[in-house]
């Protein structure tokens, strides 16, 4: 039960390799890169302390040595302070050109880990072994690393491949069931921008899935992961195509700023409550069936998630902020709003040709119904 992706980007090619326990042999897998046999590993604290023995002994049956840093657990470690205690940590510790940084978490390692590998004597490589279900399905793979700042998330960073990618499925296992939730979120995502057929086959084994059925997991990783590596090969730098990962995330953006980035509303259950905003857009735009914006918030309800504005706790902005919001991302090019918007599940497109007074009166509708 082991799946291989392969990433194509010419010299900066590389493999996501996805299946249950690969952890055990991640040293085997992580030898070939190696010119000394020693890597530096980046974790959260939380992860260490469920993961990275599993880890130290993978590598080590390959005799390969680790040393370890972990930090703090939670989206605020990816800012300047922790990201300047890990670069000063991996100097500290001798990384040298040759050398391989693992990146062994959720997407805030990975993203600070791999921002550390950037720039880390102008570059050095490193492996993603994403731990939570979004880190697999999105942030591991890619290429776009980087830390928040006061002024917003992720405006520091760099496009900067990793290695190799190893997703290991049985390490989801201890993922709280609101994280993994979060995460489907991105996976439905894909279904919706572009696979019909994969929607339907979500619906089908979602449920089984998020109950634990190792070969679903396997297989839904896997197609995500297929498809973002086919879009990234397109559009590496997000030129055109690779906005259509955005789909749900300009309404997102606005929810995560309205709601503090917190624990009120994860990344991915907004991501699921801005994809269903986004069909029903298009539905009313005339571009959709009027069934399509039904069936995926059906879908969503099924799983168990957020669906719908009225399942955020707490106060929200009215319908013209959250616009202000939305208009404040950083995918806004000359103050035009882009919207990712769909002609039918698994038919979604780019276009900044949205009427605002038809986005305004949606978000009055849908925080009218909480
Ligand atoms: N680079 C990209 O392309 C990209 C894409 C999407 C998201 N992101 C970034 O990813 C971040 C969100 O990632 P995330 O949701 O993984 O957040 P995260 O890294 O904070 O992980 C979520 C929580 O789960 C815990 N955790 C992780 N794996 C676990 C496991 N196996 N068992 C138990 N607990 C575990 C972590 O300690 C953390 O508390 C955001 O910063 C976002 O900006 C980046
Ligand atoms: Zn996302």
């Amino acid at each position: 039960m082991q799946e291989t992706v392969h990433v194509s980007l010419g010299d900066r090619s590389y493999d996501v390799e996805i299946g249950p326990d690969l952890i055990a042999t991640a040293g085997a897998r992580i030898a070939p890169l190696l010119s000394r046999p020693r890597v530096s590993v980046l974790t959260d604290e939380t992860v260490a302390g469920l993961h990275l023995d599993a880890l130290r002994d993978g590598l080590s049956a390959a005799g390969i040595e680790m040393s370890s840093l972990a930090l703090p657990p939670g989206e605020t470690t990816k800012r300047w302070p922790q990201f300047e205690r890990a670069v000063e940590w991996l100097l500290a510790e001798k990384v040298e050109r040759r050398d391989i940084v693992v990146a062994l978490g959720g997407g805030v390692i990975g993203d600070l880990a791999g921002f550390a590998a950037a720039v880390l004597r102008r570059g050095v490589r490193f492996v993603q072994i994403p731990t939570s279900l979004l880190a697999q399905v999105d942030s591991s793979v890619g290429g776009k690393t980087g830390i928040n700042a006061p002024q917003g998330k992720n405006l520091i960073g760099a496009f900067h491949q990793p290695s190799l990618v190893l997703a290991d499925t049985a390490i989801l296992n201890s993922l709280p069931p609101r994280d993994f939730l979060a995460g489907y979120g991105e996976v439905v995502k894909y279904g919706l921008l572009g696979d019909a057929a994969f929607f339907d086959w979500l619906e089908q084994n979602g449920p089984a899935l998020a109950q634990g059925d190792m070969a679903a997991r396997v297989q839904a990783v896997t197609r995500s992961v297929q498809m973002k590596a086919d879009i990234v090969a397109r559009d590496e730098t997000e030129q055109g195509d690779r906005a259509l990962l955005n789909l749900g995330h300009t309404f997102c953006h606005a929810l995560e700023s309205a709601t503090g980035y917190g624990p009120r509303l994860l990344h991915g259950e907004g991501v699921a409550i801005g994809c269903a905003l986004a069909f029903e857009l298009s539905s009313r735009l005339g571009l959709c069936a009027q069934e399509d914006p039904s069936r995926v918030r059906a879908h969503l309800r099924a799983m168990g998630m957020k669906t719908d504005l009225a399942d955020i706790e707490g106060d929200l902005p009215d319908a013209d902020a959250l616009l202000d919001l939305m208009a404040q991302d950083k995918k806004v090019i000359d103050g035009q709003l882009r919207f990712i918007l769909a002609r039918g599940i698994g038919d979604a497109f780019v276009t900044s040709d949205v009427p605002r007074d038809g986005v305004r009166k949606l978000l009055q509708d849908a925080l009218a119904a909480r």
